[in-house]
């Protein structure tokens, strides 16, 4: 069962942080989409989109990713941080036109400083947290 995981990471490395705890502890490569919009996800059984949430959504590039390079009927699997709460509605727009399903969706806050945030120092310091990461790790491996 080869995995894959297409991330995006742009504010403060959060998700990032997640998704290579998760490659060192689980067999599963990863995709940074901003780097790399375009990819052959055939070989793969089970792909997985990370990513902080921005204005309620994923990032645009993992947005532009599945759009463009998921192929139908994958397994797949969410994975966001956010300062304030998880949406998956944006990517699971884009599962339903592609005719996937999340099988797992998994989210933890992330050190959020956008806007007047900055103000106060941000919110959700310190995470994504040891436990955080743990959690992450455990839920790729129980999927
Ligand atoms: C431009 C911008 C918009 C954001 N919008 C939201 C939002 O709508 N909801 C939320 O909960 N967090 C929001 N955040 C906080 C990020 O989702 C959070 O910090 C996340 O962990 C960033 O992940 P990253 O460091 O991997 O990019 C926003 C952050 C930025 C920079």
């Amino acid at each position: 069962m080869r995995k894959v995981i297409v991330y995006s990471s742009v504010h403060h490395g959060n998700t990032e942080k997640l998704v290579k705890s998760i490659a060192e502890e689980c067999q599963v490569d990863l995709i940074d989409a901003v780097k790399q919009p375009d990819a052959d996800l055939s070989s793969y059984d089970t792909i997985g989109f990370a990513s902080g949430i921005y204005f309620s959504k994923f990032h645009q590039s993992i947005l532009g990713f599945a759009e463009k390079n998921l192929p139908d009927d994958k397994g797949v699997f969410l994975i966001c941080t956010y300062g304030g709460s998880a949406n998956y509605k944006s990517i699971e727009q884009i599962l339903g036109k592609k005719h996937s399903t999340a099988i797992g969706k998994f989210g933890c806050k992330g050190y959020d400083t956008f806007g007047p945030f900055k103000l106060v120092g941000g919110i959700a310091k310190g995470h994504p947290d040891e436990k955080d990461i743990k959690n992450a790790v455990e839920f790729v491996k129980g999927l």
